[in-house]
């Protein structure tokens, strides 16, 4: 007989684990989270936070996306992305980034209700945990994850109190493991993974220092400082990174990873600021300092039977394309819903394997990017004469030679402007953000063929309702002239049938098949003297459907399936549909 009982247990209580209790609790499924720790991170790792995290955090509701905006610095200040030889030293070149050039700020506006920020993780974490626990979520602090055992019928959890040093075990239908890069639940799954752990080492030197005047007339998240001997490990330079506006920073600073860490002592930490930053004189109020090895290493399965891994836990990768808290955030969304539906008994167990079949892709391509990144900072060290070799009055002399009358370094100049512009696909890759579709078996797409990507699909969203991809956004109205995005129309933890005029009969099947099959159905009618308007064409555009089609939409925004047209039978499509996604 196990000491505690619950639905749903979640080791970890990081970006990943924490967004899975909110949404479970907010679904209504009972669940627990354990944390070897006493509070949540005491680092502001993770920042970037992009539009597709914020609208999982929307569906959380409005008063977790607005806490989530009023502790954020706004995407306005975070787009002059600067290379320089210190912050008060030369500048070498710029960039416009995350959705802050007029280009690409359009493409943000036109594809999302919400708006790309910059959210340290010390903040983040705490808005998600207070929303599980304040919706029902049982937390348990200082308790470690010692080992796991399932059966048929359930898991029973071993877990250590730290407090007392006395083991106590749990019995849940089902065992979420978002413990981290060095996840034990992994480990103790042995899932396979490809890649390899360690490529790089990393320090973070957290400190105060107002550094206004050198920063404010170029606001940015991130400096990044070339100077000879920066490119040493980690991630090749040294960083200086806004934590708030302008007087918090982060460096981070790259160190040989077949060295032994080095020792951050106060002293060794200012002498790296004073460096980076260009001011001999320099005071700095230390934090902190901590070291971390950078990784390239993805789980290509995420699951066995009823324990699942998200997060970090299965995707390790540098900080390149800040995709590492977004992407947890939205595992848990891909996986709470399922979660609920199988405890509420709306759902077959088969519905789960989906999980798996659509993060594991994910995974494996934002690990592959985060990592190209890196690579990407080659051609900019290359023009600038910066790769390889020790000799720093050389390199040096390579970098000022950029400033010549000289056709070759016309040609430098040329080259380096190349390759500072190819760091898009670090800094503006909104279609590596907002392009994933899924393939599985929880989405139904009777044979429609996938739309190409009409430009970049790294750099680019695409928006399509084919089965499969997230529900195109696009402002809607209600009766009052409220505006309303269409993906507020949909998720919360149910199913969302979307239809015109016309596609009554849609809704009367939804409401049929939903009594029979015992899962709430929610629907709407789009169009003139509707609940819902759109006066300015843009769902009849977005749609991809007649009035008389609809469109399934699941818990996560993501398209289940879509009919084109009013069907003959539209009770016997959907039953047909509803019992095939769901494993009925
Ligand atoms: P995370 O590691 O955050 O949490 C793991 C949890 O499991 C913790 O609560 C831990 O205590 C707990 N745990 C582990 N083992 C346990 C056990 N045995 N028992 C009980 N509890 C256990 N990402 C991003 O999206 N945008 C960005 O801008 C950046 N920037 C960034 C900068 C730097 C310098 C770093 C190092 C990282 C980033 N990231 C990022 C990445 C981001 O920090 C990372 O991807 C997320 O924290 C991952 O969240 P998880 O919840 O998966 O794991």
């Amino acid at each position: 007989m196990a000491d505690i009982e619950t639905d749903v247990l979640i080791v970890g209580t990081g970006p990943a684990g924490s967004a899975t209790a909110a949404l479970l609790s907010s679904y209504g499924v009972a669940n627990m989270v354990v944390n070897r720790y006493r509070w949540l991170a005491d680092t502001p790792r993770a920042h970037i936070t992009n539009q597709r995290a914020m609208e999982v955090l929307r569906d959380l509701g409005p008063e977790v996306e607005g806490e989530a905006m009023m502790h954020a610095s706004p995407q306005e200040i975070m787009g002059e992305n600067v290379f320089c030889e210190s912050l008060a030293g030369e500048e070498i070149g710029r960039m416009k980034s995350w959705g802050t050039h007029p280009l690409s700020k359009a493409e943000h506006l036109l594809s999302s209700p919400c708006f790309m920020n910059d959210l340290p993780q010390t903040f983040m974490e705490p808005i998600l945990f207070k929303t599980a626990c304040s919706r029902g979520t049982q937390p348990r602090m200082s308790t470690e994850y010692l080992r796991h055992e399932q059966d048929g019928d359930g898991v029973t959890t071993t877990c250590r109190d730290r407090l007392s040093n006395t083991e106590f075990t749990v019995r849940s239908k089902f065992l979420v493991g978002a413990d981290g890069g060095n996840s034990l639940v992994a480990e103790q799954l042995g899932l396979p993974f490809e890649g390899k752990m360690g490529v790089g080492g990393s320090m973070n030197i957290l400190f105060r220092a107002d550094l206004s005047k050198y920063v404010a007339h170029r606001p940015s998240v991130l400096y990044w400082v070339m100077q000879p001997g920066a490119d040493v490990g980690g991630i090749g330079m040294g960083l200086v990174r806004m934590v708030r506006p302008w007087n918090e920073w982060l460096i981070v600073w790259g160190y040989d990873i077949n060295q032994p860490p080095p020792d951050v002592t106060p002293a060794f930490a200012t002498e790296v600021a004073r460096q980076l930053i260009g001011d001999p004189t320099l005071e700095i109020e230390l934090l902190r300092a901590n070291t971390w090895t950078v990784n390239n290493c993805f789980a290509t399965h995420l699951q066995k039977d009823r324990v699942f891994i998200m997060g970090d836990a299965a995707h390790r990768h540098p900080p390149s394309n800040g995709l590492g808290s977004n992407t947890s955030i939205q595992d848990g969304f891909n996986l709470a819903w399922k979660l609920a539906k199988v405890v509420k008994g709306q759902a077959g167990m088969g519905l789960l394997d989906s999980y798996s079949a659509e993060r594991a892709p994910v995974a494996r391509q934002i690990v592959t990017r985060a990592n190209q990144s890196i690579a990407e900072f080659g051609p900019i060290f290359e023009a600038l004469g910066m790769d390889g070799g020790v000799d720093h009055e050389k390199i040096q002399r390579n970098m000022e030679a950029r400033c010549d009358a000289t056709p070759a370094a016309e040609a430098q100049r040329e080259a380096l402007r190349k390759a500072i512009a190819f760091k898009k696909y670090e800094f503006d890759a909104h279609g590596v953000e907002m392009n994933q579709r899924y393939r599985s078996s929880a989405i139904l797409t009777d044979g429609q063929e996938e739309p190409a990507f009409p430009a970049d699909a790294e750099l680019h969203y695409a928006p399509t309702t084919w089965p499969g991809a997230r529900l195109p956004h696009v402002w809607v109205f209600d009766r009052a002239g409220g505006k309303l995005s269409t993906l507020d129309l949909c998720g919360r933890g149910e199913f969302t049938l979307l239809t015109g005029i016309g596609g009554e009969a849609w809704v009367a099947a939804a409401e049929a098949v939903g009594r029979e099959l015992g899962l709430p159905i929610r629907t709407h009618v789009i169009g003139p003297r509707r609940a819902v308007e759109d006066h300015t064409g843009d769902w009849a555009r977005a749609s991809e459907i007649r009035d008389a089609g609809c469109l399934l939409v699941r818990p996560d925004h993501h398209v289940a399936w879509r009919s084109p047209t009013l069907a003959a039978d539209p009770a016997a499509e959907l039953r047909r549909v509803l019992k095939s996604i769901l494993a009925r």
